[in-house]
């Protein structure tokens, strides 16, 4: 199969579409193509009713709850075959809302055990690739790292699609080499057709500027649409908690330096504090994370965010049972992908990929 990345890649590009000519594209830009793939997908549906997926580095399942937004909006069923995480407490929360144990590590599954599915779905750890000596492909190439384990999966079971997720500085870590192997070895080794693209959580109506990138690959070659028209928006205000216990209030004095330090604009805000002891705030969280965000963020400058704000932030649903500590919680939401972001993408690209 030929490889299809151009040698342009450049992720944050508006004009990122390889496959089709300029006019082609202008013409079905001009449609609403949500509309068209889903239409598309229904006829593909009668034909394959069920998508069968895997949840690799599944967290706390925001991968998954994607997923099952993106099948209903499509009409589709999807089956989650197998999921994976080496967390014993994100394993926990995964297991309390799926009622499915994820398997650990998966650097110790062999490929050849996992059930077959149609979509693999992984939001992985950005590690830099060690090169050494003669290059004999990516077995040689990325052992080691996490990235092998996506991409030793993806040759044995060859399924039809694949979301990826991670960083934006993917892009730029180790000078843009881990990247660029990682998009070699997705087209030239594997034969895959990728697209990619820097998202942020803002531009999928939740109030978190969190910039993420997204490859998407596929068996056929396909031209992805990333112009998306998002309706459902939520402010900041609508997902504070409106009772929120004492644990989470900052000291007094923690409270009396911010406030003497910084004045907001705007009340319900996210007051954050850098590195260097300046503080700003907005509207909107900047990006959670997993292991800081209890301290430099406060609401108002006040609090911190409760569990559940962090997870309405990712666009989680109330539905979550949370059934670990506040550190585990605070940790595993910081660790997500915003839903919505990766609910759209899909529902965009499993037409264009699963037919
Ligand atoms: C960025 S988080 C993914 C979060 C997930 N997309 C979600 O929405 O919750 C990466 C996950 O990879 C897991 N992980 C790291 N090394 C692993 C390994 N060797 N095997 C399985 N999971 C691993 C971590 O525990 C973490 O939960």
């Amino acid at each position: 199969m030929s490889a299809a990345l151009s040698k342009s890649c450049d992720p944050d590009s508006a004009v990122f579409c390889r496959w089709g000519s300029h006019a082609a594209e202008m013409i079905r830009s001009s449609f609403d193509v949500r509309i068209d793939s889903m239409e598309q997908f229904n006829q593909g549906a009668e034909k394959k009713k069920e998508v069968r997926f895997i949840d690799l580095f599944c967290g706390i399942g925001g991968f998954r709850y994607a997923a099952m937004d993106a099948f209903a909006a499509l009409g589709v069923t999807g089956r989650c075959v197998f999921s994976s995480d080496i967390d014993k407490f994100a394993a926990k929360s995964y297991e309390a809302n799926f009622h499915e144990a994820p398997v650990g590590d998966i650097t110790k599954v062999r490929e050849g055990d996992i059930p077959d599915f149609d979509l693999l779905l992984a939001g992985f750890p950005c590690q830099a690739f060690s090169i050494c000596g003669l290059q004999k492909g990516f077995e040689d190439e990325t052992r080691g790292t996490l990235f092998f384990d996506i991409a030793r999966i993806l040759k044995e079971k060859r399924p039809a699609a694949f979301v990826l997720e991670n960083v934006k500085n993917l892009t730029s870590h180790d000078g843009g080499r881990t990247f660029q192997t990682i998009l070699r070895v997705l087209t030239e080794e594997l034969g895959y057709f990728v697209d990619c693209r820097v998202l942020n959580a803002l531009d999928f109506g939740l109030p978190q500027k969190r910039e993420r990138i997204l490859i998407i690959g596929a068996k056929k070659a396909f031209s992805m649409d990333w112009a998306f028209d998002v309706r459902e928006k939520r402010s900041l205000a609508e997902l504070l908690e409106k009772q929120v216990d004492r644990k989470h209030y900052a000291s007094e004095e923690i409270v009396k330096s911010r406030k003497a330090a910084h004045t907001a604009k705007t009340s319900p805000a996210i007051w954050h504090e850098n590195k260097s002891g300046s503080i700003s705030s907005y509207p909107y969280s900047c990006a959670l994370r997993a292991k800081a965000s209890y301290n430099y963020l406060l609401v108002d400058g006040e609090r911190r965010l409760t569990p559940r704000e962090m997870l309405r932030l990712q666009g989680f649903p109330d539905e979550f049972q949370i059934t670990v500590s506040d550190t585990q919680a605070r940790k595993q939401a910081g660790n997500a992908i915003p839903v919505p972001m990766a609910a759209y993408v899909m529902e965009r690209f499993l037409p264009l990929a699963l037919l």
